[in-house]
């Protein structure tokens, strides 16, 4: 017997134009669409050509007119500031956001003008890219744990005419001051934004430059309310860089349309929220995350969405999460495996549970990572409501699998993120492109057209879209996940097959780590690995082969090198730790083995390279990882 699920899922393959088609009734276009799906120009496929709307009208304007007004949309709690909690109506977002639209307006920003974001966790974020959306601007949000060096990058390749950012941003006892990063960002960047507005923060004040800089509340005090603007579903709603597998970003490009149907669809047949319930993703606006789960999506739906200013631990404790579900009646907490670690080491009883009302509370989204077992246990037993891993990209912008509760809940399986979502033909292929059986590992692939909402090429980089993502197998998309697929349609994600590394969550290259770390003027050679971490799920170590004659002391390069990290990636790449070597294990091509020497620190089983230049080489390697703490337990 079939359910929801299968229904959907196979009517979603089968007939992608009927299926979407139908969904996207669910919104509110100025113009319908000439065709569902266009597949004229592949790889590039177009969702409801000829289709107009405004994306904030359907976030907003809509709900204000429909009946909800005066409903909560957006809760901002900010341990960080000391327990502010501020909330927004419908009726107030709106008012503000078209304000803020009317703002840029007047500065000249207009319709397909790129706006970079650059902000911490406060309601001012998510203002800025819905009245971006309101007039059709492309915002670009850039994650505020990045360094000036990431910012610059993102300048000179979205070159926006305007920048938003806040005076500071705080993290757990400390104030991060924006402006020397802006500044800098700035000046290093070719291109020139024309203006900046700056969110002055009570905790520190910035110094702004005449004629380029304006005051938040300067900028709102003197604007007209900006109307929504209608753009075409193709137009591009944002550029969201994200790691590559080098140290240039690449920009991913989401459209109006294809997002705005397929968002609001997720909400309750993945999620399984009504408008009205309210809906927490405690992730960052820099993040995919944050865009479609803080932002767009639960407004879309009319629920009230959380934007929380704080961390899972130490603001001020592990009993955080619980307070903000029961203080705001959350139904569904999304968030990363990795922030339930922190949570799990710090309170393993779960005794700051205690005394919260956790009645309203009823799923647990995980994702980012792979959930390992023992967090999902825990979590399950802890929190006693399904706890749920679904897997997806930045280039997605929504899960490629999951466990889709509104339609159906499956049975979970520890280590799985469930089956292939709508809409989604997964495949696992092994290096020939042919399909290999249930069990076996291979490369997650997925077979074109990919579904609304995915990403339609990488900002200004067609061809980089194209060798990126589709030329390893004709007519797939690689996802540079490998792993295999089990005979119940299971997926199971066991890594990237690419240098990409995932950090507490956050998506990072090692290669843009070598890069940095080959600038240093004592460094001949580098690599860089992730290692397992029992709360980051991975941490990057870097091993440095020194150019010939240097007597600098070592410790003192690998502290440079830390720093140079932190100073041009930024603090959330964590690269704390890095050995120096005399040489690297390579192979006879002379191609790093990097693989090997991440299951050597993992104390993993790895066959021993056929094509390994000089096998003694791993020995020297296990004897550098043991000196930092790392293969301690294994021999050979
Ligand atoms: N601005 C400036 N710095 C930032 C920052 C920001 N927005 N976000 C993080 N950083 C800094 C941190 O202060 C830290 O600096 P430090 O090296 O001086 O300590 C560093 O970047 C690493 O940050 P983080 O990865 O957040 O580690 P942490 O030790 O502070 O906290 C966790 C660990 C697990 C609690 C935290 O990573 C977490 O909550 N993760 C959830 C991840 C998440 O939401 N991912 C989104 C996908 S769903
Ligand atoms: P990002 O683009 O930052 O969302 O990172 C995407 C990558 O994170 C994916 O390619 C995976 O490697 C990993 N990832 C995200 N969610 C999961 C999950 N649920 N299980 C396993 N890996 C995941």
């Amino acid at each position: 017997m079939t359910n929801a699920y299968d229904d959907a899922y196979r009517r979603s393959l089968d007939d992608p134009e009927g299926f979407w088609g139908e969904v996207a009734e669910d919104v509110r276009w100025i113009k319908k669409w000439d065709k569902v799906l266009d597949s004229s120009n592949k790889p590039f496929y177009r969702w409801f050509v000829g289709g107009e709307l405004n994306t904030c009208f359907n976030a907003l304007d809509r709900h204000v007119e429909e009946g909800r007004a005066d409903q909560t949309a957006l809760i901002y709690d900010s341990p960080v500031t000391g327990g502010m909690v501020r909330k927004y109506t419908y009726r107030e977002l709106r008012d503000e956001v078209a304000t803020f639209a009317g703002a840029m307006a007047g500065l000249g920003v207009v319709k397909g003008d790129r706006v970079i974001i650059y902000m911490p966790m406060v309601p001012e974020a998510a203002i800025a890219m819905l009245a971006c959306a309101r007039i059709g601007a492309i915002h670009s949000v850039v994650f505020g744990g990045f360094a000036s060096n990431e910012l610059a990058v993102r300048i000179d390749d979205a070159k926006p005419k305007l920048m938003v950012a806040a005076s500071c941003g705080i993290e757990v006892g400390r104030v991060i001051e924006y402006m020397p990063l802006l500044n800098g960002a700035i000046e290093a960047a070719k291109h020139k934004p024309d203006n900046c507005i700056i969110l002055q923060r009570p905790e520190s004040k910035a110094a702004l430059i005449p004629e380029r800089d304006i005051d938040w509340a300067d900028a709102m005090a003197g604007a007209e309310p900006a109307d929504c603007v209608p753009v075409l579903a193709t137009d591009p709603l944002y550029i969201l860089y994200t790691s590559g597998t080098t140290g240039e970003p690449k920009g991913v490009v989401r459209d109006n349309g294809g997002h705005l149907v397929v968002l609001k669809w997720t909400m309750n047949n993945i999620y399984g929220v009504d408008p009205g319930d309210v809906y927490w993703a405690a992730s960052d606006v820099g993040w995919v995350v944050g865009h479609s789960y803080i932002v767009y999506a639960p407004l879309f739906h009319g629920c009230t969405t959380i934007l929380y200013e704080g961390k899972p631990v130490g603001t001020p404790n592990a009993g955080a999460f619980w307070r903000v579900i029961s203080d705001h009646k959350v139904k569904v907490l999304f968030t990363a495996p990795t922030a339930f670690r922190a949570i799990k080491r710090d309170d393993p009883d779960g005794e700051l549970m205690k005394g919260y009302d956790l009645s309203h509370f009823k799923y647990l989204f995980l994702a980012g990572e792979r959930t390992d077992p023992d967090t999902l246990h825990w979590a399950e037993e802890k929190v006693g409501v399904p706890v749920i891993d679904h897997w997806w990209q930045t280039e997605t912008g929504w899960s490629i699998a999951a466990n889709c509760v509104g339609l159906h809940q499956f049975p979970v399986k520890p280590g799985s993120p469930t089956k292939a979502a709508p809409g989604w033909n997964v495949q696992v292929l092994d290096s020939e492109g042919v399909q290999v059986a249930p069990g076996e590992a291979g490369a997650i692939c997925l077979k074109l057209p990919l579904p609304p909402s995915s990403l339609s090429t990488l900002w200004n980089a067609d061809d980089r879209f194209v060798t990126s993502y589709m030329s390893d197998f004709d007519g797939y998309y690689n996802t540079s996940d490998g792993g295999f697929m089990d005979e119940d349609g299971y997926l199971y994600i066991m890594g990237r097959t690419d240098d990409i590394i995932n950090v507490a969550g956050h998506r990072l290259s090692t290669g843009g780590m070598e890069e940095v770390l080959s600038n240093h003027p004592e460094v001949a050679e580098c690599a860089v690995i992730g290692v397992a971490d029992d709360l980051k799920g991975q941490l990057p170590v870097g091993f440095l082969v020194l150019k010939a004659g240097v007597t600098k002391d070592k410790s003192e390069i690998v502290s440079e090198v830390v720093s140079m990290v932190r100073d041009r990636i930024g603090p959330v790449a964590a690269f704390k730790q890095a050995t120096v070597v005399d040489r690297l294990p390579k192979t006879r091509s002379g191609k790093i083995l990097r693989g090997t020497m991440q299951k050597i620190a993992d104390n993993e089983d790895y066959k021993m390279p056929a094509t390994i230049d000089d096998p003694a080489i791993l020995d020297e390697i296990r004897e550098a990882l043991k000196g930092i703490g790392y293969a301690a337990s294994r021999e050979g």
